[in-house]
């Protein structure tokens, strides 16, 4: 059967596409950063998932004002990286993974989970960031990836306990699937930061942190933390930080902490990084 080894938190900061599509991995500026990501990479490199469940945003490249999806799956064959105002990032092509993504889809919708299908859209940073930061710069993405996106960009969002019971009907779905396949999950999403008004670059490392604390262990606090809690403490976008709790739905009662990186700053933000296993 598949099964769901492994969760990967990150933030999916645009700054670092730019940095790998760059060469500028090793500038003072991005050495800190991506000095975090070295063990990730070995990690992956090691345990070489074949799928990856990767909820992330999408900024207006294949959404916008006129449909706006609560939460929306990936049943496509392949993904285009986006035209973000400066041309497609010169990534390899996402391949997903349609048989496992129907099954996915199937499985929540029949367990209440109204999704968005989605057979054809272009991916932005939100999906080819993460990528980047943890697999580097190969050819050809070394794993299927099926897109998991969430609105976290016009009110009304998901609350966390929504995204946390998504996640845990995620890995009911992932165990229903006859074939043998390692996947994990992937929850991204940037840490506290605010780009407009008058808290604009506003960082919270205390809370940041202390949400990242949270999703270690058997606590499930962070399922419950409100969205006011998130606009006050951790900036206007900080919000994102929600669709890190699907990814811990998904991987059950406790979880064990393989790997954490922390670095202030990284554009006008943090730049945050957790790697779960699943307790048994
Ligand atoms: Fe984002």
């Amino acid at each position: 059967m598949a099964r769901i080894t492994a969760g990967v938190g990150s933030s999916h900061v645009p700054l670092l596409g730019v940095a790998v599509d760059q060469g500028k991995e090793d500038d003072a500026y991005f050495a800190p950063i991506f000095a975090g990501y070295q063990w990730t990479r070995a990690w992956e490199r090691a345990e070489k998932p074949d799928v990856v469940i990767l909820v992330y945003n999408d900024h207006a490249s294949a959404f916008d004002a006129n449909i706006i999806p609560t939460f929306a799956i990936g049943c496509g064959e392949i993904y285009k990286p986006a035209d973000e105002g400066w041309g497609p990032r010169p990534v390899p092509v996402v391949e997903g993974h349609p048989d496992l993504g129907w099954h996915i889809a199937q499985s929540l919708i029949l367990d209440d989970f109204d999704m968005t299908i989605i057979n054809e859209m272009d991916v932005d940073h939100g999906l080819t960031v993460p990528l980047s930061m943890m697999f580097g710069a190969p050819a050809r993405w070394p794993a299927r990836i099926i897109p998991l996106a969430v609105n976290v960009v016009t009110y009304p969002v998901p609350s966390g306990n929504r995204c946390w019971l998504l996640g845990e009907a995620i890995a009911r779905a992932v165990a229903s699937f006859p074939e043998d396949l390692n996947v994990q999950i992937w929850g991204t999403g940037g840490m506290s930061h605010q780009l407009q008004g008058p808290r604009a670059g506003l960082i919270n490392a205390a809370w940041d942190n202390k949400f990242m604390d949270s999703l270690i262990g058997g606590s499930d606090a962070a399922r419950h933390i409100a969205h006011i809690e998130y606009l006050r403490e951790t900036g206007s976008e900080g919000i994102e930080m929600v669709m890190w709790l699907i990814m811990r739905g998904a991987l059950g009662r406790e979880t064990k902490l393989l790997h954490r990186h922390y670095h202030v700053p990284c554009s006008n933000t943090a730049i945050g990084h957790l790697v779960l296993a699943p307790v048994a």
